[in-house]
């Protein structure tokens, strides 16, 4: 790997420690004004402080935040869909690797659709990627989509998916937490992330949530609504971060959390 791309990649996630919280902001790409992140740059300002990374569309990243900020940006650049739409898994690119540059981005994200009529223009789209990147020292991380198909997230699924996007060089994968997650990271050779998916139905249970994923190999979370969508987004992402970068156990975190929130 290139200096430029190492340089990148550690920004992303700290060598010392080897574990990453980014927060995941890009929903609006094919959700619109989704709940709680209808004013992106009111939400998104409080939690910078507590991210190792922001995941977010360029419109967002160019209209809403500060260009001051050191926070590394993951730029999403996958897209040409929408919910409304006939299907979630026509994606193609929706940002060249120039303008990723011209953003100083740490990463760019793609993602694909393994399984369905898209898998093979999904994976094409990953692939001419992270030739792209390739060039000019940009990882990728390849994210495994499932659209409305919640019901996919299984270790037999994500593991496939996770080996693929690893095969086609992708830098970084971010999949979901499932039962016998370890199956996923020990199959996968690059660094794994988890999605937080729809917000669940505690709090202590988005902290299981990430304890189990790291303790079982992820290197860390992008999460997105289980954060913003929490009645105390800064101490919720504080609380995952006691999880992900101090091994706090899910009894701490919810004490954290618990005593933040006041
Ligand atoms: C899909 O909408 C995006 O790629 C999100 O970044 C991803 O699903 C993570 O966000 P959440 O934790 O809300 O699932």
């Amino acid at each position: 790997m290139d200096w430029g791309m190492k340089n990148r990649m550690s920004k992303l996630i700290k060598t010392k420690i080897g574990r990453a919280v980014w927060l995941a902001v890009d929903h609006g790409y094919f959700l619109g004004p989704i709940s709680k992140l209808e004013q992106p740059a009111k939400t998104i300002e409080p939690l910078v402080p507590y991210c190792d990374a922001l995941m977010l569309t360029r419109g967002v990243l160019r209209n809403c935040i500060d260009a001051g900020i050191d926070t590394p940006v993951i730029l999403r650049a996958s897209g040409g869909n929408s919910i409304v739409g006939k299907s979630l898994s026509n994606e193609g690119i929706t940002a060249s690797m120039e303008d990723a540059i011209r953003l100083n981005v740490s990463a760019v994200a793609l993602s694909v659709y393994i399984g369905t009529e898209h898998e093979h223009q999904t994976l094409i789209n990953l692939s001419k990627l992270i030739d792209e990147g390739q060039k000019y020292g940009i990882p990728v991380l390849a994210v495994t989509a499932v659209g409305k198909e919640l019901e996919k997230r299984d270790a037999r699924y994500l593991s496939l998916c996770c080996r693929i996007c690893a095969e086609l060089g992708a830098q970084m994968v971010k999949t979901y937490y499932c039962d016998d997650f370890e199956k996923v990271t020990k199959s996968c050779p690059i660094p794994v992330v988890i999605a937080g998916g729809p917000k669940l139905d505690t709090d202590e249970d988005a902290f299981k949530l990430a304890y189990e994923a790291i303790q079982q190999g992820a290197v860390g979370v992008d999460m997105g609504r289980n954060i913003w969508q929490s009645e105390f987004p800064v101490a919720k992402i504080r609380a995952i971060r006691a999880i992900v970068h101090e091994n706090a156990t899910v009894k701490k975190a919810c004490e954290l959390f618990k005593g933040l929130k006041k």
